[in-house]
């Protein structure tokens, strides 16, 4: 049996090269190997969009074609959205009464999301609360590796803690303890403006699905080093975010090696990186974007159905073992 991997992402717009980096290139790579479930997580992107649901709704079929159109194979991998498993919701509610609220004040990601998003007074409760829904995500497909973004290690953690705590309460052996699988190389790449990680709301991000000409612009845009006037000053690698972009998609690291030693001496100027960054990112996302544009939106639908489908199937498995170890079969 293959070991069994999930994985997911809030569909609040396109995904972009940061998704890439951090997660997707992983489960592309681990597709072959393991029994995988990408899940579309749209009842998590709705505890922060709530009022404006046609986001999240209008971007479920936009995600599953970057999935297909960057190899993501529906015979390898189960494909499937959030909100069409019940049991999701059922073995959330029950995760609900194994974690202290003080627990989730205290995790870091939520912490963190709650201070960008502006939040302070009025989080809504079910974002306060969204690490024990994606505990449910993890444990009802009984998922041992999850491939994440760094971001997300906490949420890793605080599954585990809520597997233990229903097996102390319940009876051991009925889920799974998982662990992360970070990217090899830079787990989170930086925006254009070489300020933060890459994101949709930040407005630093290129996306998978991005035209030949917006690919462009934005590399042309990016932050380099704002000391390095003339072609022959020596130029600054750290922060640059043509190098980091280099390091991230160049196919011959050799050459960016020459490449970062020729820009520190000096004479190698920001357009000459930028021009090379743009072939790169050009070969690279051209056959993404052509293969994005050649399915049918009921195509793409079919396959979501059949995953979630399945999904179904295999989430009834883990949550007919749930009710029975807490005793909740009245009728069986
Ligand atoms: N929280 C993840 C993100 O924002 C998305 C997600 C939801 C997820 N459920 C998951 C990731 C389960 C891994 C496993 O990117």
């Amino acid at each position: 049996m293959k070991p069994i991997l999930l994985t997911g992402d809030r569909p609040t717009g396109c995904l972009h090269l940061g998704h890439y980096i951090g997660s997707l290139q992983n489960r592309l790579a681990l597709q072959d190997r393991y029994k995988s479930y990408i899940m579309i997580a749209d009842w998590q992107a709705l505890t922060d969009y709530a009022d404006r649901p046609e986001r999240i709704t209008s971007n479920v079929l936009e995600v599953a074609k970057d999935y297909l159109s960057i190899g993501i194979d529906p015979a390898k991998s189960t494909i499937f959205i959030q909100s069409q498993i019940p049991q999701l919701a059922e073995l959330s509610l029950l995760f609900l009464n194994l974690v202290t609220v003080a627990r989730l004040e205290r995790n870091p990601t939520v912490k963190n999301e709650i201070q960008q998003k502006g939040f302070e007074q009025s989080i809504p409760a079910g974002f306060f609360c969204y690490p024990v829904s994606q505990a449910a995500d993890i444990t009802l497909f009984q998922a041992q590796f999850v491939p994440v973004g760094d971001d997300q290690l906490p949420m890793i953690e605080q599954t585990n803690e809520i597997v233990r705590k229903f097996h102390r309460l319940y009876g051991e052996g009925i889920l799974q303890e998982c662990q992360a699988v970070l990217s090899e190389k830079s787990g989170r790449l930086v925006g254009i403006d070489g300020k933060a990680k890459a994101s949709k709301s930040l407005g630093n991000a290129i996306f998978l699905s991005e035209s030949a000409d917006q690919i462009q612009q934005k590399v042309f845009q990016m932050y380099t080093d704002s000391e390095h006037i003339r072609v022959n000053d020596p130029g600054t690698v750290e922060g640059n975010v043509v190098f980091a972009y280099l390091d991230a998609f160049h196919p011959d690291q050799a050459e960016v090696a020459n490449l970062k030693e020729h820009y520190q001496r000096g004479g190698l100027g920001d357009m000459t990186l930028k021009r090379l960054l743009n072939q790169t990112l050009q070969a690279f996302l051209g056959p993404i974007r052509e293969r994005r544009e050649a399915f049918h939106d009921d195509d793409v639908r079919q396959v979501l159905f059949q995953g979630t489908t399945q999904a179904r199937i295999d989430a009834e498995k883990t949550m007919s073992r749930v009710r029975q170890a807490i005793g909740l079969e009245y009728f069986a």
